[in-house]
Order: C-alpha cells, then structure tokens, then sequence
C-alpha cells in the first residue's frame, strides 16, 4: 500500500486538502521472475531465494538508476549527500570515556521537517535513511533536492533526535554536518529497568505457537512472533490473575509477556488486565522526583493506566489516554509506531521497601485492544 495503510491506520494515513498540491513519485517498481532447474527438488526454493536476494543487492546499487525521464524522479547526478557523526551523551551512562559514545548502528535519516519523531507518520514527502558505523558515522547519498530535517534514533537509548537546523538539499552537492550530540531523555540514574530500548518488544518472553496454527517457514528464533495467535497464550499462562514482574528476581526474557493484551473470559468476552511490577527501595527521598521512563513499541485501541502502591485509586496517577491503531498484535509483528512516556513520580508516592506499580491496559475495543512495551526504566532523582 503506497500511499494508505493496512498496518499502521490512521495516524499514517495521506491526507489530501484543497488547495495544497502535492506530488511524489512512488518507485520506480522492478518484478523480478527468476526460475530454476526442478529436477533437485530439495533445493529448488532454496535456490531461488537465494539468487533473489542476488539480484535484490544489485538492483540496491544500481539505485536511482539512469534510465527514468520523469524531472521529479532525478539520477544520481541530480541529488546530494549528507554526512556527519552522531555521538550519544547520558551523564548517567558508565563509560570509559567521560558520558559520551559514539552511536553505533544508529538510524539517522532526512524527512520533511516537523517535530522529533514526525518522521514516523508522514507518507507524503521523501525520506532518506541509513545507519551508522561503529564510530558514529553517517553518508546519506542520492537525497532528492528539497527541504529536510535530519533525525535519528539510537538502539540502546530512549527518545527521538531532531537536528535544529533547515537542511536544503541541492544537486552534485555535499553536506558535512560534522559532529552531532544526541541527549537522550534522563532525569536521574537508573534504579531498574527492564528490556532493551530498541523500538520492539522481541526481547521479551514470546510463547510456542499452537501447533494447529503454526507456520512452518518461520521457525528461526528471530522469527519467533511471527506466529498468528500468539496473543491469545497470555490467557493460557495468565488464566486466573495477572502477570507479576519481580525486580531482581524476574528475568524479562521469560517472564515479560511480549503483548499487554486483555484476558479472554467466559463466552468469548475479554477482560482488561493490569501487570505489576514490585521492586525495593531504600532511602527513598520523599521530596525528590522520580521518573517513570515508559516506552512502548506498538499501541491498538488501548489506554495504559499507570497507579504507584495503590491499585484501586479512582482516578490512575497517569493515562496514556486512547491511543493506537497498529495492527502488530494482530498481524504478528514485534512493533508499530514508537511512543515515549516521561512520567514523573513525586517521591511520596514511593516507600522504603517493597513498591509495586500497577499498569492497566483498561480498553477493552476488540480482541486486539493492547500495548507491546518497548521498554520501561524507574530513574531515581537527578544526583
Ligand atoms: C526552518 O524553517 C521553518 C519554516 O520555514 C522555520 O519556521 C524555522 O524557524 C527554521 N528553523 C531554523 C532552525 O532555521
Ligand atoms: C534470562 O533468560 C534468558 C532466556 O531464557 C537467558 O538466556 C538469560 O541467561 C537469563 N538471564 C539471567 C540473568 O538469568
Ligand atoms: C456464558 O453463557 C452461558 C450460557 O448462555 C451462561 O449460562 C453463563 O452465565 C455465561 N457466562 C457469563 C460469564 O456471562
């Protein structure tokens, strides 16, 4: 789907407005028929796939190609390039070199200017993206001529980067932004955290699939997810009372459900579920701030309400409020749109000794109604 969506809904959804003209050209598009001798039947698909991935490496480097003749698809000739280096700075980091590092395999992309992370929602302009080496670095070539922001995110860091600064790509030229520093969001040092801030929720425990519905081709363990009805295992585990997460003790891998879904009852009804999570503290400072860093990777029609030590509070200590309509949970994918909740936690809220946070997903608008975590980490007050 070029310029609608399946996956994603509406908040990725092309908007078309009088009176605002607007172009783009979506391809060029190459179909590729590739054949192979049938009389080594083990092998015949295997040697098929392999010599499409083949071609699909040559067609990436023949990219944009000479031959199109539309002006508002230009060859290489008529684009730019940009360059830089993106280096991550967390006080609260434990480096050997100060607070800073270089952004290893960092994703770091030109998009029509908006706000940090608009970049995840706009379909109607043109993105270019690619991702650092090692030492931070970045070379975003063949970049149509226009206006840009430049964004990034890093794997192992919370939030969105947006570089303040007008970028105007024009033909032959080069841009050298030089050295970036990224600040991801952080209040105070890390008191626990649990998964790997990384935009998707495969870290986290993913059940077998039911052998009746299982899919053969996706049996590697990076494909674990890709299973349709993984959803519906929460309530096989979990069929009584909820998912308890136990700071220190617990291992997210095993025990971190991949999807906050509902709990199927009786007669087909499903049933909000609410996750806790206990963890000790010591010296509580009453009169510090304490943050609550929620990331989440994917969001369908859900409302994640979050209580500190007091589960039957009316009204929750922070909502989400009604959000997403990724189908991720529904379709077996490990993420859709990106979403970060700084939430600040008064220090009277917290005790010495055992604490428990109480997550809500309250919506209960369809089977798929549910969040997947990305990643959540309790920061202490700024030191
Ligand atoms: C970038 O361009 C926009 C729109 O023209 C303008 O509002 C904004 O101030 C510019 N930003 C910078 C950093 O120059
Ligand atoms: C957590 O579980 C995973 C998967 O079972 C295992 O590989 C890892 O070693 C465990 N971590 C700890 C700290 O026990
Ligand atoms: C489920 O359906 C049965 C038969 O109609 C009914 O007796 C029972 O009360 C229902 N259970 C619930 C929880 O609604």
């Amino acid at each position: 789907m070029c310029a609608s969506t399946h996956y994603v809904g509406r908040e990725m959804d092309t908007h078309y407005e009088q009176g605002k003209p607007w172009k783009k050209v979506l391809g060029p598009v190459f179909i590729y028929l590739n054949s192979a001798s049938s009389n080594e039947d083990s092998d015949v698909r295997k040697t098929l796939w392999k010599d499409a991935k083949r071609q699909l490496s040559e067609e990436i480097a023949s990219w944009p190609y000479n031959f199109t003749q539309s002006k508002d698809f230009p060859s290489a000739e008529g684009r730019g390039n940009v360059t830089g280096e993106l280096i991550v700075r967390d006080r609260y980091m434990k480096q050997d070199h100060g607070h800073t590092m270089h952004a290893h395999s960092a994703f770091v992309g030109l998009a029509p200017p908006g706000a940090a992370g608009s970049w995840q929602t706009d379909t109607k302009g043109y993105q270019f993206w690619t991702q650092t080496d090692k030492h931070g670095r970045f070379e975003i070539n063949h970049v149509q001529p226009g206006d840009y922001i430049l964004y990034a995110w890093v794997p192992g860091f919370i939030g969105d980067y947006k570089l303040d600064l007008n970028i105007t790509i024009q033909p032959g030229k080069e841009i050298d932004l030089g050295a970036l520093i990224y600040d991801p969001p952080r209040n105070g040092p890390t008191l626990w955290e649990i998964g790997i801030p990384d935009r998707t929720a495969a870290e986290f425990f993913i059940p077998d699939p039911y052998p009746t519905r299982m899919n053969r081709i996706c049996k590697d363990p990076e494909d674990r997810y890709r299973q349709y009805g993984l959803w519906d295992c929460y309530s096989d585990i979990y069929p009584d009372s909820d998912l308890v997460y136990n700071v220190g003790t617990s291992n997210y891998s095993q025990d971190w459900f991949f999807a906050h879904v509902l709990r199927r009852g009786e007669n087909n009804t499903r049933e909000p579920t609410t996750w806790q999570i206990r963890f000790n503290l010591e010296n509580v400072n009453r009169r510090g701030m304490y943050t609550l860093q929620l990331a989440l990777a994917s969001a369908a029609s859900s409302d994640v309400q979050v209580r500190f030590n007091d589960a039957f509070s009316r009204r929750p200590h922070f909502s989400t409020h009604l959000i997403g309509w990724d189908n991720a949970i529904a379709r077996h994918g490990i993420h859709g749109l990106y979403k970060l909740y700084s939430i600040f936690v008064p220090g009277f809220r917290l005790r010495n000794g055992e604490n428990t946070i109480f997550l809500t997903q309250s919506r209960n608008l369809g089977a798929f109604s549910g969040v997947m975590y990305d990643y959540i980490r309790l920061e202490g007050p700024a030191v």
